[in-house]
């Protein structure tokens, strides 16, 4: 992965513009503390000044000028680390106390605080800002007291230089973390869109890998997966299909050909062309039904499952579909019977599970000996509606089970008989095609082929 394609990653820039979201509101809660930090250190100075002010006029108070001198012398003797800056000026401008040597040149504000820079306090070379107040006493002295910022500027850089510090680790571990995240779903988008292009490129055996966490990334491999497994299934059985279509017409076809060819080379007589072309005639019936039944399935499996549709009762399907095999049944000596429970209603299409049911009782009829029973019964399961036919015929053995309900499949035992491995095929996709189950099981002796179609029971 190239940094270039990180930078045009969107969980990259989205991290980028969540960093600079944080960054812009850090600075300001920054800022919001650094100015009430330097808000409360100037109060607090102003508090020290007025105090100390307030124990400068109670000594004026009590002993006169001269009393106020001797503190203030005292005050600024004992103040070896300079913090405090007094000046007391006679009524006509003479210094007459304090550790500053003149009045400073700007104004002060409405209530007499000052801010102003000096170079010297005491005899020490000294350069610092101070925070003063200046007060006119009775019979006119000029009183200024103050304090210089030079601690609270430190403090105040202290902290500034931590917020500043803070900030720092801020960012580089947003845009770091920022970095990793992407770098972790770039990679992973990257393996993804990988496995696409090489499906694109033909090999439709690949698929997505998951991490095993569950997140959203293995969610989305894992329906893209599954529908690739669909996909698969669908082509493999879209071109078994096509060779066996091209296979089972093939013989028929050839032997139409071959017959007519026959007839046209060595018979002259009238009688014979008939017979010919009789005999063409059910071999082109019996692929245009092979054809409608191939229709008839893949239309049933490209349909999508079907989910809103009429109500109908499946004991009328049932009877109906009984009576179209009854006279086949008695021809071949076989007693069909049905039992369905009425009431009971199935959602699908009419025609499909008509044709459907008549499938299976084809199969059970044409399959069962003569002598042999074959029932049909609808009734309400646990699970739904089942609707069932059952014969007492061979049967199919287990092991081949799943496997005739693929198409143009017959079992060796029953090759004799006529038919294009077709029907249950046609089952098998009406029951998806109705959400219904399709389970064929051991009648003893026979077979019984279960289609339980899913919801309303009787009310
Ligand atoms: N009731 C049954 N008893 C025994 N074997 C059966 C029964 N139903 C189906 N089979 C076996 O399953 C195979 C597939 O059945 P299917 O209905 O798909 O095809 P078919 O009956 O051979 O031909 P078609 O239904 O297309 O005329 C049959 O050839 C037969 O071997
Ligand atoms: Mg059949």
């Amino acid at each position: 992965m190239q940094p270039a394609d990180l930078f045009r990653a969107t969980t990259f820039r989205l991290a980028l513009s969540y960093l600079a979201i944080f960054m812009v509101s850090a600075i300001a809660l920054l800022g919001l503390v650094s100015w009430s930090t330097s808000v409360f250190i100037q109060w607090q100075v102003q508090e020290t000044v007025e105090a100390e002010a307030g124990g400068l006029s109670e000594k004026y108070r009590e002993r006169g000028i001269e009393g106020l001198t001797e503190l203030i012398a005292q005050r600024a003797r004992e103040d070896s680390e300079r913090r405090s800056v007094y000046l007391l000026l006679s009524p006509d401008g003479m210094r007459l106390a304090g550790n500053l040597y003149g009045w400073p040149a700007r104004e002060g504000d409405t209530e007499g605080w000052i801010r102003f820079s000096i170079e010297k306090v005491g005899d020490d070379q000294f350069v610092t800002e101070v925070l003063a107040r200046t007060y006119v006493l009775p019979q006119g002295y000029h009183l200024l007291v103050g304090r210089s910022l030079f601690d609270t500027r430190r403090v105040k850089l202290a902290i500034n230089r931590a917020l500043g510090l803070g900030l720092a680790i801020t960012i580089i571990l947003g845009v770091v973390g920022g970095y990793v995240t992407s770098r972790h779903m770039v990679q992973r988008v990257d393996a993804m869109s990988r496995t696409a292009r090489r499906i694109v490129g033909g090999d439709m055996n690949q698929r997505m890998r998951l991490s095993g966490g569950n997140d959203e990334f293995d969610q989305l491999a894992h329906s893209f997966n599954e529908m690739m497994d669909e996909i698969q299934r669908l082509v493999e059985s879209l071109s078994t299909v096509t060779d066996n279509i091209a296979h089972d017409l093939r013989t028929p076809l050839n032997r139409m050909r071959s017959r007519i060819d026959l007839v046209l080379m060595h018979s002259p007589d009238v009688e014979a062309f008939r017979r010919t072309l009789e005999e063409t005639l059910a071999e082109a019936d019996n692929l245009l039904a092979t054809f409608n039944a191939l229709l008839t399935i893949s239309h049933a499996e490209s349909g999508t499952r079907m989910h809103n549709l009429p109500p109908l009762d499946p004991a009328l399907l049932a009877a109906d579909a009984a009576e179209l095999y009854e006279p086949l049944a008695e021809e071949k000596g076989v007693t069909l019977s049905a039992q369905a429970e009425s009431g009971l209603s199935v959602a699908g299409d009419r025609h499909l599970l008509f044709q459907a049911l008549a499938n299976l009782i084809d199969n059970a009829v044409k399959y069962t000996p003569a002598g042999g029973c074959v029932s049909i019964r609808v009734a309400a399961v646990d699970e739904g509606v089942e609707v069932a036919v059952a014969d007492s015929g061979p049967g199919i053995p287990e092991e081949s089970r799943g496997r005739v309900l693929d198409r143009f499949v017959r079992l060796d035992a029953t090759r004799s008989t006529p038919g294009n491995g077709l029907g249950l095929s046609l089952v098998k996709a009406v029951a998806r095609l109705h959400c219904a189950q399709l389970i064929l099981e051991d009648n003893s002796p026979g077979l019984i082929v279960r289609m339980v179609f899913p919801g309303q029971r009787p009310s």
